[in-house]
């Protein structure tokens, strides 16, 4: 049972956890998208200065929250990749430093690997085998979940992440960013069945599409057109129509995926992380047909659907309780594709 002080800083939140096994004791997002907002997305520069300015007064604050001083942390964890390399070298230079300071081991993690741990926060006692529908702002994959570590991703996305084609969808009906809870919350006001939008499949070569991967982008485009056509009528926008039906073309086409995947792996569940698994009406569509196949579906609690350090402590407290622990040599890395975690790790007693 490790108790470790995580810290997450791939994107444009500056979040410290203290999580004991899969336990949070404080969790800390000191958020940065006031910043970002007037540009519309994140701006990597700006993000890795506000990790730098943000990242000391959440340390103290997730100590002093979880009522801990350094003696009791087994563990330091930060995330190493992927994600923005100026921003992630902020998290793990900071944690490097303090498992030197402190005579700790350093755990680094794999940024997608803590979005599957999140839902461990929902259930302790969940267990793999289970299929991972990870969907956030940069990725949408169906991952095998095999083991702590031990990963295959079955599909992904072709172009366009999920949560990317929230943000962009948002950004062309000038609703701002992040797009992903704005079009959830308009979209409880609409219609979904008032348009009829594509839902973009994969074709294969021999014909047929194909079970697993998608595609956003060719959604995206549709409701850009449909948009420019109904600007030229002289009435206002049905925004929230627009919401509810592209939101819940979205909804059904990952359920679709996720439900065929999991039953032609023979996996008993679906466990979903990332930003968009807070969406309500995927979370509506899955469960119910989850129920269908007599499948199991999770989700971590909402606040730990986005981005945040709970979920990657839960991941380094299981990798450090068997043993895994990473060199202080290790670096950031923007790409890296989750079937290499192990990589991250020499094994050994847990000493660097
Ligand atoms: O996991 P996350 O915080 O960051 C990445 O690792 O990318 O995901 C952020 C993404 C954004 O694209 C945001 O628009 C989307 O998650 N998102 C949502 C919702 N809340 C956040 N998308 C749909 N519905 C939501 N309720
Ligand atoms: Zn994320």
């Amino acid at each position: 049972m490790a108790t470790v002080l995580a810290i997450e800083t791939s994107c444009d939140e500056t979040a410290v956890a203290v999580v004991k096994n899969r336990h949070v004791l404080s969790s800390i997002v000191a958020s940065q998208i006031a910043v970002h907002q007037p540009f519309g997305g994140v701006v990597p520069e700006v993000a890795s200065r506000q990790h730098v300015e943000a990242i000391n007064p959440a340390i103290d604050q997730a100590l002093q929250d979880a009522n801990l001083d350094w003696s009791a942390i087994d563990g330091i964890a930060a995330t190493c990749a992927p994600g923005l390399v100026g921003a992630l070298l902020v998290g793990l230079t900071t944690a490097k430093t303090l498992a030197l300071l402190h005579q700790t081991p350093l755990i680094g993690v794999h940024h997608l690997e803590g979005h599957i741990y999140a839902s461990y926060l929902s259930d302790p006692e969940l267990q793999p085998p289970f299929l991972c529908l990870l969907v956030s702002g940069g990725h949408t994959s169906l991952i095998y979940v095999k083991d702590c570590g031990v990963y295959e991703t079955l599909g992904q996305t072709r172009d366009d992440a999920a949560g990317e084609a929230f943000d962009k969808v948002a950004r062309l009906l000038d609703l701002g960013y992040p797009g992903g809870p704005v079009i959830d919350r308009l979209a409880q006001q609409g219609n979904p069945a008032a348009f009829s939008l594509p839902e973009g499949q994969v074709s294969l070569p021999g014909g047929g599409f194909h079970r697993y991967d998608s595609s956003f982008s060719g959604l995206k485009t549709a409701v850009l057109r449909l948009t420019q056509k109904l600007r030229q009528d002289d009435r206002p926008l049905p925004i929230e129509d627009l919401a509810a039906s592209f939101q819940e073309t979205v909804a059904k086409a990952l359920t679709k995926r996720a439900i065929a995947c999991a039953l032609d792996y023979d996996l008993p569940a679906i466990v979903v992380g990332g930003g968009v698994a807070a969406n309500s009406s995927l979370r509506q569509h899955l469960q119910a047909a989850a129920q269908r196949h007599n499948l199991r579906v999770l989700f971590p609690p909402m606040k730990f659907c986005t981005d945040n350090a709970a979920m990657i402590g839960c991941a380094a407290a299981e990798h450090l309780d068997r043993g895994h622990t990473s060199p202080l040599t290790i670096g950031v890395q923007s790409r890296m594709p989750i079937h290499q975690v192990m990589q991250l790790y020499k094994s050994g007693s847990g000493t660097n």
